[in-house]
């Protein structure tokens, strides 16, 4: 392509080293797509007539189904897709396909070629976030009655619905929309016209390229179009964000399989065995998905390095932005599925999950709240409430197997209705503060989640 101005060949090494056909030839449908755009605003520039777009759009249409159907054979010696499909259509149509880069450049190609693929990608993201959340909601459907310790520090705290415990996903999952969402708006910008950094001398109409790909919005700064990766960078952070929300997710799962918690027991499909223990039954989906989001936050901060000392405007460094984005997204979406697939079959062990929730002692916070209703000051009741607690354990004998004379012994506030308060149940339906687990907040919840997820509008 740049023949005019060398003598040698470029090495094999080189070519070797530089190359991005290797992975760059998934752009090739948003390659081809901006090319007949490109296209048409060089024939409304009157730089090729009618004829000439019409053989250019047939040649590209043609190059696509050679890629389509494996017949197109990439060259390293081109480098990249861009290269690689030029070349193509100059070979199959002649002077017409030469004509084709004029007032472009592959700096500016790459970047809508990027700019389409992000565009078609955030919106499948976005549609498997969505999958992800019903999954979720279908389970705590399935197990609406539920109850389960909450937890912090892993310790068991006081008790909560199930649902409760995996709706908090869901909202973690609408937050990562409501990011792709904003994102998708500095994505969707049209760079083309750009050049290789300030623009040409023979002004194509970029509203017009804009209008044909369906881009609402023009970049203003030619040199900023042609480096800009800002749009990568954020794309990125939110899947490494999805990823880290789903590894929080795997923690809890692998926790709940384990014979100690025996709260959810996965599909044989979503479980593997071992080689040698033959009573295993390994949660590796979740493990994986906890595991390779390393891998996303880790390619985030390759594109963050990469870009941080680069001065304006396209430098060559840009080029190692795909294999990163390429990889963050494959595994997202791969995550993404298969995570909704085995939630939306898992079982909840309701007999577990309620062995553990009569735990008396996730009442205690509940029997200090008491107290306060029948006027001691909150830190005096925790400190009763603390005593009792250690009074319990050490009689071995939970608080609803304690006299009323005993609880006496620790304070004279205790009347007979305190063992009404020692019941899950009625703890759980006094939880009813915006956002708290009561029974019908859940069931407020998961209506208000389902008619959302119904009615919201996809990117
Ligand atoms: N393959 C290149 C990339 O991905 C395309 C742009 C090349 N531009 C250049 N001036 N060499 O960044």
């Amino acid at each position: 392509m740049w023949k005019g101005r060398f003598q040698t060949e470029t090495s094999n090494l080189v070519q070797r080293y530089g190359e991005s056909i290797s992975y760059d030839w998934r752009l090739y449908a948003y390659d081809i797509e901006g090319s007949i755009a490109q296209a048409a605003a060089l024939q409304d520039a009157g730089i090729i007539n009618k004829t000439e777009e019409r053989a250019i759009i047939r040649g590209l249409r043609e190059i696509k189904k050679e890629i389509e159907t494996g017949e197109f054979r990439f060259k390293t010696s081109l480098e990249d897709i861009h290269m690689n499909i030029e070349a193509a259509l100059t070979e199959k149509i002649g002077a017409p396909g030469a004509k084709l880069h004029t007032a472009r450049s592959r700096n500016d190609q790459v970047a809508l070629d990027t700019r389409l693929y992000c565009r078609a990608e955030t919106k499948a993201i976005f549609n498997r976030l969505t999958a992800m959340q019903n999954a979720l909601i279908t389970l705590s459907v399935n197990h609406s009655g539920a109850v389960v310790p909450g937890y912090t520090h892993l310790q068991r705290g006081q008790p909560v619905l199930l649902a409760h415990h995996l709706l908090a996903y869901v909202e973690m999952l609408e937050r990562d929309k409501e990011r792709l969402r904003d994102c998708y708006k500095r994505i969707n910008v049209m760079p083309l016209g750009s050049g290789a950094l300030a623009g040409s001398t023979i002004a194509l109409n970029r509203n017009l390229i804009a209008e044909k790909l369906g881009f609402p919005a023009i970049t203003q700064n030619s040199m900023d179009a042609v480096s800009d990766r800002d749009y990568i960078a954020e794309l990125l952070f939110i899947i490494s964000m999805v990823g880290i929300h789903l590894s929080r997710l795997s923690e809890d799962v692998i926790l709940w399989a384990s014979a100690e918690f025996g709260f959810i027991e996965l599909s044989d499909a979503h479980t593997t065995g071992s080689s040698l223990m033959p009573q295993k039954k390994n949660p590796d989906v979740a493990e994986l998905t906890r595991g390779k989001t390393g891998r996303l936050v880790g390619n985030l901060m390759s594109l963050l390095t990469t870009i941080k000392g680069l001065p304006m405007t396209y430098n060559r460094d840009l080029q190692e932005d795909k294999e990163p984005l390429f990889d963050s997204i494959d595994q997202i979406k791969l995550a993404l599925e298969v995570f909704s697939e085995m939630m939306a079959v898992a079982k909840i062990r309701e007999d577990r999950t309620q062995a553990a929730a009569a735990d008396p002692f996730l009442l205690a916070t509940d029997l200090a709240d008491y107290l306060v209703l029948n006027k001691v000051p909150f830190r005096e009741a925790h400190e009763i409430i603390g005593k009792l607690t250690a009074y319990s354990i050490q009689q071995q004998r939970g608080f609803p197997e304690l006299t009323l004379e005993e609880f006496n012994q620790f304070s004279d506030a205790f009347d007979e209705d305190v063992f009404k308060v020692l019941n899950v149940k009625t703890a759980l339906r006094a939880r009813k503060s915006i956002g708290a687990p009561s029974p019908v907040n859940i069931g407020r919840q998961i209506s208000r989640w389902q008619k959302r997820l119904h009615t919201a509008k996809s990117l």
